[in-house]
């Protein structure tokens, strides 16, 4: 093995420039070229990419975003598009491709599979957290000490107020950032998939009542997950209005996905960073390289997408129980 490639894909999240460092110094310590390709896979098939050398990853473990850039690519998702991928790797003599994003990313390198003889490695980074085979996802644990910092600034002035305050936090389709981000904010409804496909507004509008009769008129904070009302947090907002809770929505939205990373993202994108580079060299193909219970391993990413990963459920439980009353 002598050249690989990387590309950050799909939602940028905090920490992938950290993984993209360690990537880069633990390939250039086996003594293998690294080309970074420009926007996702849109760099594989424009043929935008660069040489990485330890030089261009110094001084960016701190930074947000991606010094790749990212982006989607609908083309991976069509025949024409994945052959010329294949046939531009293969022109640039690469021997693996190294994918970090979450597992829509990870769907375009199981399709590129059969036309590409490299060998094809997934590192989980999405502020999602929902790829099965890690317990976090590089970016996870920035974006919610984000939308804490947003939350408790809402709930200063929600307490200021006696407020209501419908708070909505990204996720696509997933409630691991809600879960979360109301746990750790304290909040006193958390709305997302993983508890109900369908929202009962009455239920809703009879938790604000009822905790309102046992603590008098105080601040109330339902956190939410992203697309689980048509229209959103704010088309929630009026319609619970109809029904007598008047209620401020706040939507989080990307501010969820920038920032410096926190700690805990740089050790995990650097491990994980460090780790697929290491796999490779071994050999490793079609593997994700994830980490469980604190461990480094590799997950086949034909079942990162399988959605088996689990919310926190005994969080949940004592919060719908004990803390939204
Ligand atoms: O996957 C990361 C994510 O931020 C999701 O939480 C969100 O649903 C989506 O990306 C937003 O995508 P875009 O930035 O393309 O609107």
């Amino acid at each position: 093995m002598k050249r690989i490639g990387v590309l950050t894909s799909g939602g940028d999240a905090p920490g992938m420039n950290a993984c993209l460092r360690a990537l880069v110094l633990t390939a250039h310590a086996n003594e293998l070229e690294v080309i970074g390709f420009q926007r996702g896979f849109n760099g594989v098939l424009d043929q935008e990419y660069q040489t990485l050398s330890p030089y261009h990853v110094s001084g960016i473990i701190q930074d947000g975003g991606t010094l790749l850039k990212s982006a989607r690519c609908p083309a991976m998702h069509t025949e024409e598009g994945l052959k010329q991928a294949a046939a531009n790797l293969h022109d640039l003599e690469l021997d693996a491709l190294l994918v970090i994003g979450g597992d829509g990313s990870f769907r375009g390198v199981l399709e590129l599979a059969p036309y590409y003889q490299g060998k094809l490695l997934g590192i989980p980074g999405t502020i999602d957290n929902d790829v099965d085979g890690s317990d976090f996802s590089i970016g996870f644990a920035t974006a919610l000490d984000t939308a804490l910092d947003a939350i408790d600034k809402i709930r200063d002035t929600a307490d200021a107020f006696e407020r209501i305050f419908l708070v909505e936090v990204m996720g696509r389709h997933t409630g691991y950032l809600a879960v979360a981000a109301g746990i750790a904010a304290g909040a006193e409804q958390i709305i997302c998939p993983e508890l109900a496909s369908e929202l009962d507004l009455d239920k809703i509008a009879e938790h604000v009542e009822q905790a309102r009769k046992h603590r008098g008129n105080c601040s109330y904070i339902i956190v939410i997950a992203e697309t689980m009302y048509p229209g959103g947090a704010s088309a929630l907002a009026v319609d619970l209005e109809q029904r007598g809770i008047e209620c401020r929505a706040s939507i989080l939205g990307h501010i969820q996905r920038g920032g410096r990373p926190v700690g805990a993202d740089r050790i995990l994108a650097t491990k994980l960073g460090a780790y697929a580079v290491e796999q490779l060299v071994q050999g490793a193909h079609l593997m994700m390289a994830g980490e469980i219970n604190g461990k480094a391993g590799l997950y086949p990413l034909a079942l990162t997408g399988d959605k088996k990963k689990q919310v926190d459920s005994y969080l949940l439980r004592w919060q719908q129980q004990v803390a939204q009353y």
